[in-house]
């Protein structure tokens, strides 16, 4: 009978090893006990980027690469797209399930409650300078609120968990409209709790003189790309949260790094680029030499390819589908056309096909928010709150699951062996 085994061959010593499978992988521990000799250290698997390594078992989101699959907690990303509230959709990837209407009225209420901010939090935010990156802001202040909530050490607590979960949610946006009126020089506007959660956001980024007058199709196309974002598995952000938490940091100090990670240009920056791309191609015509110039491995067409879609990203249809809803509200964003085309040609070029390179989150993404009024470099931003609920979950899974330990990796040395201290005067000129 077949057995879920791998026999594995030593040539350098003839002798052989079963290794169990379970889930279709190997325990890479299990290969500790391959060794050539008694004080070998024993064989490693050697995976830079982690291009083929499970870092943990998770039960929140699938996601098929090749067949453009995406699922948080079972339920397809169309649907939850189609049907759901952010929060709705947050509490399912915290809790593992959809939250009844009383459920959901207790977690919308609570996070309603803690949409402040202490006031020491708009001093160090006015100290930054006029450009400040908003990333750089929201980050910052996000690892500040540890200094506030000194009591969230108490990881192993679960209602204390569940307190800095409601913070996180509730203040993150309240500091990101921060950060976005201090980049306008703009006074900051505070919480109105009579509002929802998108519309207390957009109102405390977007209000003017008192006024601002809500546009229901707007706001519900910032909710559906929040939801899109909501979780994407073991990311390199969520991989930070992760890491950084898995040495019983505080939450909020976990979070800040996963916001850190997601400001890089290879992943959450990338809305960003993209619209730098658009604006440096600047007409249809340019497209062709532009693309050329990627292929050559001197620049990359940003927001385009994945580690993990090798097919078109359900997430950048979806988008697709939104922009044209917004643009309807806010007349057509003229970069559409080259994005569009930019799109079709690079889908027709082998270069492209052989790679498996689409259009992922964010080719689409920066689009919609440049026509809702976001400036360019805030779009990364608006990536962090959606992501939220998905590093916080994926933090406490991790925290939960008895096979973690503090993460780290293992190395290959490669440099010098042991040499002697060379004295100033004996180094030579250079
Ligand atoms: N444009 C041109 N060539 C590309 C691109 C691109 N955007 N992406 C990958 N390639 C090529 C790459 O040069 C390599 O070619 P070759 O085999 O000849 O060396 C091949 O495709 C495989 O690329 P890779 O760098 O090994 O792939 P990866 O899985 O390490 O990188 C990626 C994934 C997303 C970092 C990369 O595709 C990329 O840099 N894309 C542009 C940035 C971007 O849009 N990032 C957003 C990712 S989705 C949202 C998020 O995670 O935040």
């Amino acid at each position: 009978m077949a057995k879920d085994t791998l026999t594995i061959t030593d040539n350098r010593t003839g002798k052989q090893y079963e290794i169990p499978i379970e889930h279709n992988a190997i325990r890479t521990a299990d290969l500790h006990q391959i060794k050539v000799s008694e004080d070998d250290f024993g064989m490693m698997a050697y995976d830079p980027a982690y291009l083929n390594t499970a870092s943990c078992r998770s039960a929140i989101t699938f996601i098929d690469g090749d067949k453009g699959i995406l699922r948080y907690r079972g339920y397809p990303i169309e649907q939850l797209a189609e049907k759901a509230s952010f929060l709705e959709v947050a509490y399912l990837l915290f809790e593992g399930e959809l939250p009844t209407k009383a459920q959901l009225e207790r977690w919308e209420s609570d996070v309603r409650s803690h949409t402040y901010v202490h006031t020491n939090i708009l001093k160090f935010l006015e100290g930054y300078r006029y450009d400040a990156h908003p990333m750089g802001v929201l980050l910052g202040a996000t690892a500040a609120l540890s200094t506030f909530y000194p009591d969230a050490k108490h990881i192993e607590d679960p209602a204390c968990r569940y307190l800095q979960r409601v913070r996180l949610m509730a203040k993150l946006p309240t500091i990101a409209a921060f950060a976005f009126r201090h980049s306008r020089g703009l006074p900051f506007v505070f919480p109105r709790n009579e509002l929802n959660y998108i519309g207390n956001y957009v109102n405390m980024t977007f209000e003017i003189g008192g006024k601002h007058e809500p546009n229901p199709v707007l706001q519900r196309a910032l909710e559906i790309l929040l939801i899109l974002h909501a979780d994407h598995e073991q990311n390199c952000s969520t991989s930070a949260v992760r890491a950084v938490g898995s040495s019983h940091v505080d939450p909020f100090s976990a979070v800040s790094a996963g916001i850190a990670a997601l400001y890089g240009p290879l992943h959450g920056g990338a809305n960003e680029a993209v619209l730098e791309m658009l604006d440096e191609i600047g007409d249809k015509k340019n497209i062709p030499a532009f693309i050329s110039e990627g292929k050559g491995g001197k620049g990359r067409l940003m927001g385009f390819g994945h580690r993990v879609y090798k097919s078109y990203d359900p997430r950048a249809k979806l988008i697709k589908k939104v922009a044209y809803d917004v643009f309807e509200q806010t007349g057509l964003n003229p970069k559409l056309e080259i994005a569009l085309e930019l799109e079709r040609i690079a889908l027709e070029d082998d270069y492209f096909i052989k790679r498996k390179l689409y259009p992922n989150v964010d080719f689409y993404s920066g689009l919609i928010y440049q026509a809702m009024g976001y400036p360019t470099d805030y779009f990364t931003v608006l990536f962090a709150i959606g992501r939220l609920p998905g590093w916080v979950a994926q933090w406490e899974e991790m925290l939960r699951d008895k096979d973690q330990k503090i993460a780290r990796p293992r190395q290959i040395y490669i440099g010098y062996d042991q040499r002697e201290f060379v004295p100033m005067a004996m180094r030579g000129d250079k």
